[in-house]
């Protein structure tokens, strides 16, 4: 199962997928490439140090879509490097027809609650505010509805009296970290 790896950011759970890769725990999963959207996003250092192709690529003039015309570009650059699935790692960005359309089934998203709770941005956040006793993260089918795909799995986090928003997103990120590579090998034991 060759999979792209999407992500704009720090690249934290690329970077828990390509580890888990080097140590022979993503079963048959093997990554190809990390295609990003923000010039010089931390994300694309992990592919030089992982050895995986890294690119940044013009994702048209919105800031949460694409163009139709750089989706499309985008698809066919992730087809060309062999990619059958799409990991969505902290990628900011809706995913259209374009993309949706050529990877049918075949493309997957963490998020940072338990989903369908607090979806869209700043989800730990969201939780925080709520006061919620528990929350989490997901991993989910990507769909056109935001957040809203098939849940596969997901992992839960107490928020204990003695968290602060940072050790409760941190304990939340630690698992996030957890949760993606297993569920990677677990599909891929499967696709
Ligand atoms: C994660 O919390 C993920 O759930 C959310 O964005 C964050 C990405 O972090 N979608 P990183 O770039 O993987 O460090």
């Amino acid at each position: 199962m060759k999979f792209a790896i999407l992500g704009s950011g720090t690249g934290s759970n690329a970077e828990a997928i390509l580890k888990a890769y080097r140590a022979g725990r993503l079963g048959n999963a093997v990554p190809v490439g990390i295609f990003c959207d923000i010039p010089g996003a931390k994300i694309l250092e992990h592919g030089k140090t992982y050895g995986v192709p890294a690119v940044q690529l013009d994702p048209g003039p919105f800031r949460t879509k694409f163009s139709p015309e750089r989706e499309a570009a985008w698809a066919q650059a992730i087809r060309e490097a062999g990619a059958e699935w799409i990991v969505l790692a902290g990628f900011m960005r809706v995913l259209k027809a374009p993309l949706l359309d050529a990877f049918p089934g075949k493309i997957i998203n963490l998020h940072p609650s338990l989903l369908p709770s607090f979806p869209g941005l700043d989800g730990i956040g969201q939780a925080w505010r709520w006061g919620v006793a528990v929350s989490g993260c997901t991993v989910h089918f990507v769909n056109a509805a935001l957040d809203a795909g098939t849940i596969i799995d997901q992992a839960v986090v107490r928020r204990e009296a003695t968290d602060t928003l940072e050790t409760f997103a941190q304990k939340i990120h630690e698992q996030e970290h957890r949760l993606l590579p297993d569920v990677i090998r677990r599909l891929s034991m499967r696709a």
